[in-house]
């Protein structure tokens, strides 16, 4: 049986799946999305998902394309409809089809789209470790909002794999590095400390990330939000990134640097089992 995708209350087979090309999505990139893991045919930190969509969509002012507790149900049937054990659902929620003018419509209807896929999480368990590329940051004020306006973190993206990187970290004018391109930063300093930025305007506050911090807190280790440069990335003696497609990945190069022996640091090993441990606590069978 072949994917099945999630068009405006229709399930359609993959290869089918289509909206309409004055959809404000389309045109201007006028709406937002998640991407939750799915591990062992359940949804991982689904909660936290919900929430920052609901966040998303109020600060673009785009109501919700179904009610708020219809999501969940959608969601398991598009699991179960593409019988995913370990995998992602890609959900997107766009201002809806308008003629094309860049103010709101008055009537447009927002419309919501997803697809499923199988992808093996079991292996990002292992920690397999990256390198980075820093870029300039260049995305407009507001990278808070999870966005589908992800032009500038493509370009990135590119410029890291065609540097033989995995994952490109941002910097800002003043240094600071905000995040990477779909992926959150952090170090351990060369002191021991764990750093992340703190959840600003400037970055995206990644559902992986709440869940590492409040996973951190509970194990007493000495955490610090705040922001660090490319140099202390450099001089760290531990990085590594957090996202829903990543889980906890180690970072043992940036711009060809090795950091710390260039191997994965202790602090992360213990990091990536935290993480495990809690995918797969949430996930067992009831
Ligand atoms: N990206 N920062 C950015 C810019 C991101 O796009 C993402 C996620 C994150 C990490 O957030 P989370 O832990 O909630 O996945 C941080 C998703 C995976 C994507 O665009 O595919």
């Amino acid at each position: 049986m072949g994917r099945i995708a999630y068009v405006n209350g229709r399930y359609v087979p993959h290869g089918e799946a289509a909206v309409h090309i004055e959809d404000r999505g389309y045109q201007f990139a006028d709406g937002v999305y998640e991407v939750i893991a799915v591990y062992r045919g359940r949804l991982v930190d689904e909660q936290g998902h919900l929430d920052r969509l609901r966040r998303s969509l109020s600060e673009l002012e785009i109501g919700w394309p179904v009610s708020e507790s219809v999501l969940p149900g959608l969601m398991r049937e598009m699991i179960r409809r593409n019988r995913i054990d370990e995998g992602i659902i890609y959900l997107q929620v766009t201002r809806g089809v308008a003629t094309r003018d860049h103010a709101f419509p008055a009537r447009a209807k927002p419309a919501l789209v997803m697809t499923a896929r199988s992808r093996d999480l079991t292996g990002l368990m292992t920690g397999q470790p990256v390198r980075v590329l820093t870029v300039s940051d260049n995305r407009w004020g507001r990278p808070d909002i999870k966005s589908i306006s992800l032009l500038p973190n493509c370009l990135a993206k590119q410029k890291a794999h065609e540097a033989g990187c995995f994952e490109a970290w941002m910097v800002d004018r003043e240094g600071w590095v905000t995040e990477g391109t779909s992926s959150n930063a952090w170090i351990v300093t060369a002191d021991g400390k764990l750093v992340t930025r703190k959840a600003d305007m400037a970055i995206l506050n990644g559902i992986t990330r709440i869940s590492l911090i409040e996973l951190v807190r509970r194990s007493g280790v000495e955490f610090i939000e705040r922001p660090f440069t490319v140099a202390e990335a450099k001089e760290a003696r531990e990085a590594f990134l957090t996202s829903t497609t990543s889980f906890v990945k180690p970072v043992i190069e940036i711009d060809a640097h090795p950091v710390g022996d260039g191997r994965t640091g202790a602090l992360t090993e213990r990091l990536i089992a935290f993480f495990t441990d809690h995918v797969r606590s949430q996930t067992e069978a009831a």
